[in-house]
């Protein structure tokens, strides 16, 4: 099937209303620094969750804002598509119970778990459903509460993520806009490189998996940064491949913000000038599936995206998963 046939038509992102700085882990007993963090990683600070905040409540506000942003009314939405790790309960969806805040009634709702790459896999799953003729209005979002799943007491984990939702429109193409080219991966054989390891089917929650805390993230973070540097670059490649561009053909580019020091080797791999990168890593920290669509929406409201952009992007992510589009607004 001939491409464009999915665009953007709208935005919208939403945060916890607590910024936690770097600063602040000292007071909570965690060794490390401010200093350690940004030069590792780029992040200042992060949102976190509090009481009251859920995944299910920051989804709302975000899709919200893109539907208004779009002019799309609940009623419109024919699926509602929620890239994800960190759900509100392990069952029914989170999409499910944002469908019902919505008043989305008409929507198919579910999550896809792709971590850091969840919202661009949902995206390009968006595209297929429109490209049945079946679908017309897609909402997909990338979300995460991931502060109620790190380990606040690792070090290695715990300073590198924040919470947060970012949403967005999918419809039919119009005037040649939209999805351009897009590509996705996964590697299951390096699954154990970021993962949970208990508290799922396997090694079901007991007290045992609790005293450990093997049921929060674990990472082995200079293995998953070779791999992440790596396949971004590669995926960024296919996706200018694809739509026969090159790095110099690109106004902005998107990518996972996890670290400064991936964005910029993916960025140099590409050919792409750090002034056409957009980057607030260092204000959100690594927020996973909600990375891309925070970022995307701050980039069209801050006008650095403008009617007939190309812009590139990439993620990767647990699983591993990774993938790239280029998308002309
Ligand atoms: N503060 C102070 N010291 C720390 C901290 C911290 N928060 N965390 C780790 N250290 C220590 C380590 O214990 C280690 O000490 P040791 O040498 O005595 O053992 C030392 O710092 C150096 O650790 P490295 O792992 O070599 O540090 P590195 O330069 O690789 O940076 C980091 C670590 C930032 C985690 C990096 O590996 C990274 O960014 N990896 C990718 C992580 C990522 O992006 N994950 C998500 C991608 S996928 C997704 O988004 C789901």
């Amino acid at each position: 099937m001939k491409r464009p046939i999915a665009m953007f038509a709208g935005t919208g992102h939403a945060v916890p209303r607590r910024a936690l700085t770097n600063d602040e882990f000292a007071a909570m007993g965690i060794e490390t620094s401010d200093e350690w963090i940004r030069e590792r990683t780029g992040i200042r600070q992060r949102y976190i969750a509090g009481d009251g905040e859920t995944l299910t409540s920051l989804v709302t506000e975000a899709s919200r804002q893109a539907m208004a942003d779009a002019g799309v009314h609940a009623g419109e939405l024919d699926a509602i598509i929620l890239g994800t790790v960190s759900p509100d309960r392990l069952m029914p969806a989170t999409a499910v119970e944002v469908q019902a805040a919505l008043g989305a009634s008409r929507a198919v709702a579910f999550d896809l778990g792709a971590a850091c790459s969840g919202w661009l896999y949902s995206a390009q799953v968006a595209e297929g459903l429109l490209a049945t003729g079946q679908y017309e209005t897609v909402l997909v979002i990338g979300g995460e509460v991931l502060s109620r799943i790190v380990n606040w007491k690792d070090r290695n984990t715990c300073v590198l993520f924040g919470d947060g939702a970012g949403a967005t429109i999918v419809r039919r193409s119009t005037k040649g806009r939209g999805i351009l080219s897009a590509y996705m991966r996964s590697d299951g054989n390096l699954a154990d490189l970021l993962h949970r390891p208990k508290g799922g089917g396997c090694f079901p929650m007991n007290d045992a998996v609790l005293a450990e805390g093997s049921h929060y993230i674990q990472m082995s973070g200079r293995e998953v940064f070779k791999h992440a540097v790596r396949s971004m670059a590669d995926a960024s490649d296919r996706a200018l491949d694809g739509a026969k561009l090159s790095g110099t053909d690109i106004d902005l580019m998107i990518p996972h913000q996890a670290n400064i020091r991936i964005i910029e080797a993916t960025a140099k791999h590409a050919n792409i000038p750090m002034e056409k990168v957009f980057v607030n890593v260092d204000r959100f920290g690594n927020t996973s599936a909600a990375s891309i669509p925070i970022a995307l929406d701050e980039a069209r409201r801050q006008g650095r995206i403008v009617d007939g952009s190309t812009v590139l992007f990439a993620a990767f992510g647990a699983g591993f998963t990774w993938g790239s589009m280029v998308v002309r607004f």
